[in-house]
């Protein structure tokens, strides 16, 4: 007889309960070439807030000159079931993007800059120094609507133009973003090349300038090390992460970037655990299928492939 396994009791240095951000539908999709249809979409974020998420990134008001396959937000905005308990997040670079995520009735809005000045003017062509003084604007509009602020820092832990990325950079942006009145402020591994000690670092030195509580990790998995730096993240004390179902995603900014870690895999491991999400993994899984299905290619979730092959063997049909 194998030696009976000890049950999953919770970890007490480890947070008990962590927030994850299901960025799919904003992240995970703005990268795909094909437009996808709106229904689609909203079919798609209506399966992940039925999942469970308190926060799903819904869409990006951006110019759909630079990222064509977001110009549907407003519409998919306008079609889903919004169930109560779940915030429904959109991507607003300036004042015009605010005013149409106002209108689409988003809960929270993201102003995105960068710890690279290289990133920052090919993704948003401006400097970091003027993305700032454009978010102030964002800024008191969120506040005057009572709308919650996020912010995001792209490159935190490399760039693909500049390389690497220093401290200080990243502790002078997220300085920025606090003064601006942020509630949370997102870490971004944009292009996955942080390893577990560099995330620690980056992410203390982003607790310096800002509350530990209130920063979320937010990892591209494109060199496979996205949970491994999730876990070096837990054993700080931070408690929240953004991840895509199926491990959708990239930027069309950072070319040869994938995508995000996929929600499958960080739910496997965080209830592995013994972390509560709030989330029920099957339908993430079933969600991650229903899009793979669309885009016509296996989900990047290796845990969401492994559970849908082990139902698909117990049902007979293999
Ligand atoms: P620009 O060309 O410098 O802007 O772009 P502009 O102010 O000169 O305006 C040019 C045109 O864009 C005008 O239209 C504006 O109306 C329009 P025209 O007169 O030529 O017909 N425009 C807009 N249209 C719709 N919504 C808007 C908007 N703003 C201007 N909000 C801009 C500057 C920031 C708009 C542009 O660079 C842009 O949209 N960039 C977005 C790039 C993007 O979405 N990247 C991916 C998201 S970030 C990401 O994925 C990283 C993240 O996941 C974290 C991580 O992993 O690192 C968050
Ligand atoms: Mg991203």
């Amino acid at each position: 007889m194998p030696a009976k396994m000890p049950s999953a009791a919770p970890n007490p240095a480890l947070p008990g309960f962590v927030k994850i951000v299901e960025v799919g539908p904003r992240d995970g999709l703005q990268n795909e070439a094909e437009i996808i249809p709106p229904a689609v979409k909203v079919a798609l974020i209506d399966r992940l807030s039925a999942a469970g998420f308190a926060d799903i990134e819904a869409a990006s008001f951006v110019s759909p000159k630079w990222v064509p396959q977001m110009a549907s937000s407003g519409e998919v905005m306008a079609a889903i079931a919004r169930r109560p308990g779940t915030r429904y997040s959109a991507l607003t670079p300036n004042l015009q993007g605010f005013e149409a995520a106002l209108a689409a009735g988003a809960d929270e809005v993201v102003i995105f800059t960068s710890a690279s000045e290289a990133f920052s003017r090919k993704n948003i062509n401006c400097s970091i120094a003027e993305s700032i003084a454009r978010f102030a604007a964002v800024a008191a509009a969120a506040r005057q609507h009572q709308l919650r602020l996020r912010g995001s820092v792209s490159c935190a832990f490399g760039c693909p133009y500049q390389g690497e990325v220093a401290l200080t950079a990243v502790a002078e942006v997220v300085g920025r973003l606090r003064d601006l009145g942020c509630d949370e402020i997102d870490i971004a591994d944009t292009i996955g090349v942080a390893t577990p000690r560099k995330a620690q670092a980056v992410m203390l030195c982003a607790a310096q300038q800002f509350d530990l509580a209130r920063l979320a990790g937010h990892f591209h998995d494109t060199y496979g090390q996205a949970l491994a730096n999730i876990y070096a993240c837990l054993e700080i004390g931070i408690a929240s992460f953004h991840s895509s179902v199926a491990g959708l995603g990239g930027c069309p900014y950072a070319r040869g970037a994938t995508g995000n870690v996929a929600t499958e895999d960080v739910l496997y491991l965080l209830h592995g655990l013994g972390i509560a999400t709030g989330i029920d993994l099957k339908q993430v899984v079933e969600a991650g299928q229903f899009i793979s299905a669309h885009l016509g290619r296996p989900g990047a979730s290796r845990a969401g492939n492994a559970m849908a092959a082990r139902w698909l063997a117990e049902s007979g049909h293999v």
